[in-house]
């Protein structure tokens, strides 16, 4: 019988909604502020990451920014997350990615486990108010690991939580530093943006409309049978 996985595991920001531009608009807004300008291309960087890690990227533009203290980079960092917070502040069910749900939807019916691996101290709070919370199982935020993404622990603390084998489980994101950890983990990467940035993870779709429970239970069966017989 073909390999069918336990667990997805999804990236909230530009996976499940698209706050990822709502992130970017309000680092441009903090950067402009500090003199600075930041493009998409930059961005790409920033998906993924904690805030204060963004932050930091934003400041190691200037080196003249380089002395900050601890205290005006924590200033800095609140006032772009209040920033954020008035954009995201009328987020609604409408706001959900196309084919997300439906792709929710075929995984409880299938029996296969939903978690949340999110980068944002904000996670709780926007899965809410998408009327999703009742889908997922568990939810990994920025509050639950000691290390951020690229490193495996968002993925894995989900994965160890529902007792589902790394193997079996399936990550969705958006950011080149998401996919790295999905990949670390062991896990079947979904990768969802453009191939240029995401070429790393197992399968890459353009966007969420493409995400299609079949396809992607296709991709993953596939890319396990071909690891099988190179071991065997
Ligand atoms: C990630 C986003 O999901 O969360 C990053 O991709 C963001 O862009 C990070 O910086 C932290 O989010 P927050 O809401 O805690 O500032
Ligand atoms: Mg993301």
């Amino acid at each position: 019988m073909s390999h069918f996985p336990k667990a997805f595991i999804f990236d909230l920001d530009g996976v499940i909604t698209d706050t990822a531009e709502f992130h970017y608009l309000a680092w441009k807004k903090l950067a402009k502020e500090l003199g600075l300008s930041i493009d998409r291309q930059f961005n790409e960087q920033l998906k993924g990451i904690s805030r204060m890690e963004s932050l930091e990227k934003i400041l190691a533009l200037d080196p003249s920014l380089s002395a900050m203290s601890n205290e005006e980079k924590e200033r800095l960092a609140t006032e772009k997350n209040e920033y954020y917070l008035t954009l995201i502040d009328q987020l609604q069910p409408d706001a959900i990615l196309p084919g997300i749900e439906q792709l929710l939807k075929k995984c409880v019916e299938q029996k296969v486990k939903i978690a949340l691996g999110s980068a944002s101290k904000n996670a709780q709070t926007i899965v809410e108010k998408l009327g999703l919370i009742e889908y997922f199982d568990y939810i990994v935020d920025a509050g639950k690991v000691e290390k951020g993404k690229p490193d495996p622990e968002t993925f894995t603390t989900a994965a160890d939580y529902l007792g589902v084998p790394y193997s079996d489980c399936i990550g969705l994101e958006d950011a080149v530093a998401g996919v790295e950890a999905v990949n670390s983990a062991q896990m079947f990467s979904v990768g969802v943006g453009s191939f240029e940035h995401l070429h790393h993870a197992d399968y890459v779709v353009e966007d969420t409309s493409e995400l299609i429970f079949e396809d992607i239970i296709k991709q993953y069966q596939k890319q396990r049978e071909a690891g099988k017989s190179t071991t065997t």
